[in-house]
């Protein structure tokens, strides 16, 4: 069996969003981008907890035969509890929930419980006050830098406070979290989260949307590291 190794907390990652890509070939969507980024960010909407419907379970077990990369699935769902246990069964190496959703120690334990990562997402009106209490019990915590729902919007750029204050909060205590931002993410914006404290980045029209994803995935990938330097 392959392990599947989420890398080193904190180091740079790039996770290409699917939902930018060619539905009907997301197997060869995914080799184009392969050997330039790290996750796979899988967007899960449910129609309810977001005005759209993306993908469940069936298409991550599908991916699973193709890939070998970090799942990273980003559950924008009211009731992500009732599907962990699907998602973590299709193959699922993170399982991030929205703290708009509530019940948030709750699923924390069906995750841990399950052996999957646990990611907490908060959209760009979410105060940083309603993530802090979770900083040392998740792996991940994902910041919007657009409302959820829809892929190709404009990065909100009044997130980037936020980013910095769960980087400061982070490195005073020592606790090993990713810091992922999704939503606007390309070689313009990527720097500003980069520096602002963010370590994985999301990007699906960057990528996909793109003429030649696996270049356009590089130049992402490298202005992001510019940023470091
Ligand atoms: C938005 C999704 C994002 C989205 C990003 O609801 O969570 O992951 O696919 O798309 P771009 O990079 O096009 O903003
Ligand atoms: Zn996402």
């Amino acid at each position: 069996m392959t392990v599947i190794d989420a890398g080193v907390t904190g180091a740079l990652r790039i996770a290409p969003s699917i939902l930018a890509a060619d539905f009907g070939r997301l197997s060869h969507e995914l080799e184009l981008v392969e050997e330039e980024t790290d996750w796979l960010h899988l967007d899960v909407m449910d129609g309810h907890f977001v005005p759209n419907v993306s993908l469940g379970p069936p298409v991550v077990a599908s991916l699973r035969r193709y890939s070998t990369k970090f799942f990273d699935c980003h559950l924008m769902m009211s009731e992500p509890g009732r599907y962990l246990d699907a998602f973590a069964r299709a193959g699922a190496n993170s399982c991030t929930v929205h703290v708009e959703v509530g019940n948030t120690w709750e699923l924390i334990r069906q995750a841990r419980e399950l052996g999957v990562r646990i990611g907490l997402a908060a959209n760009p009106d979410a105060p940083f006050a309603v993530i802090e209490p979770f900083l040392e019990a998740v792996d991940l915590v994902l910041l919007m830098t657009v409302f959820p729902g829809f892929g190709g919007q404009s990065f909100m750029s009044e997130v980037l406070d936020k980013v910095s204050q769960v980087r400061r909060e982070v490195d005073r205590r020592g606790v090993a979290l990713d810091i992922e931002v999704d939503g606007g993410i390309d070689t313009t914006t990527a720097p500003l989260a980069v520096r602002a404290g963010a370590n994985v980045l999301v990007a699906g029209s960057a990528i996909f949307s793109r003429s030649d994803s696996r270049s356009a995935a590089a130049a992402l990938r490298s202005s992001a590291r510019d940023a470091l330097e």
